[in-house]
């Protein structure tokens, strides 16, 4: 089964085409980085409009490599949310034209759940029950996944996503936007003195990042005028007190629930020193989808997608945007 699928929830356009919910036969991603970075961050109008301009051409690009037409397409898929309402409504109202001019059948697709179908694209299919840890700009769940379509969320973030806590902390350090790429590489071989704290917040499964970043912002602050080099340690601490929270409090819940697996999930899931982290300390086995596929694009999307199609979820020319849609009950 061929499935095209669209993503549009934040600043990325992306369309791709994808076999029985593994083979991609093409992935194309429109970055807006560089419109927003001079912002220091997403500004939702510019990023409604920068959809409306580079969906068709990102559209078109994904039949061109996969050499396919859209009559050789057997379904279409869409992000429904969550994410940017205006963001949303290019893709979901795109997707909905295409359908009905194509006469294909369509699938509206939450955002969170693609994410996590981003380790469904390779040959080895992840092992159920698995716990996934779905960490990006907006969001830090911990998700118990039973079943194809059966989520159940055991924790989230009570204040900044791991995303929003990298972006506002590089923000603090002066990085350049997005941060998590940039501590990234601002501590590429750092090894730091600093420390900073971590809020574990025992005995249940939520994270909270508010307080490093805050704890943060105190450190530069007192520091004054800080060179480079000290930059980089502040940065290397701010990581490792993120990356301790997520990779100890995910790897104990893992043990408690029994699971199978841990599927890392979401543009944080790229971060090199959390897939070291995961890799080296979990007796549960990890699985993490390269990084192109952690952060958003339209690959992960038509993976799930087929496993909605498969279950018989078709949705109608009422398929609508929800921006606050959650994972799990
Ligand atoms: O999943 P994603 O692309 O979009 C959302 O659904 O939010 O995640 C974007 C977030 C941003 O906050 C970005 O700073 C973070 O993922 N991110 C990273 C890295 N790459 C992207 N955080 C840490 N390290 C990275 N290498
Ligand atoms: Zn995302």
């Amino acid at each position: 089964m061929r499935i095209l699928a669209i993503e549009t929830s934040c600043d990325e356009t992306a369309a791709s085409i994808v076999e029985d919910g593994c083979i991609i036969h093409s992935n194309i991603i429109a970055s807006q980085v560089e419109i927003h970075a001079r912002y220091g961050g997403i500004v939702p109008e510019v990023a409604s409009r920068q959809h409306m301009l580079t969906i068709v051409p990102v559209m078109e690009q994904a039949l061109k490599e996969a050499k396919m037409s859209l009559s050789e397409m057997d379904a279409l898929a869409v992000t429904k949310g969550p994410g940017l309402a205006g963001s949303l409504i290019v893709g979901v109202n795109f997707a909905k034209a295409l359908a009905m001019t194509n006469h294909l059948p369509l699938v509206g697709i939450n955002h969170l759940e693609g994410h996590i179908y981003a380790n469904w694209l390779s040959t080895s299919k992840p092992e159920l029950p698995c716990l996934c840890l779905v960490v990006s700009g907006g969001h830090s769940d911990m998700i118990l996944m039973d079943d194809h379509g059966k989520f159940r969320k055991l924790g989230n973030t009570r204040d900044d996503a791991a995303g929003e806590a990298f972006d506002k902390g590089a923000r603090i350090l002066g990085l350049p936007y997005p941060g998590g790429p940039s501590i990234q590489k601002a501590t590429q071989g750092i090894s730091t003195s600093l420390t900073l704290p971590r809020a574990w917040l025992k005995e249940n499964d939520d994270f909270s990042f508010s307080g490093v970043k805050t704890a943060l912002l105190h450190l530069v602050e007192g520091k004054g005028s800080p060179d480079p080099a000290w930059i980089k340690e502040a940065a290397a601490a701010f990581q490792d007190a993120i990356v301790d929270v997520l990779v100890i409090k995910t790897i104990q819940a893992a043990l408690r629930l029994q699971v199978k697996q841990i599927l890392l999930a979401g543009g944080v899931a790229a971060n090199s020193a959390l897939r070291n982290r995961f890799l080296a300390d979990s007796t549960i086995p990890v699985l993490i989808p390269p990084p192109v596929l952690c952060t958003d694009n339209a690959a992960m999307i038509a993976s799930c997608a087929y496993y909605h199609l498969m279950s018989g979820d078709i949705n109608g020319d009422n398929l609508d945007v929800i921006p606050g849609l959650a994972l799990g009950t």
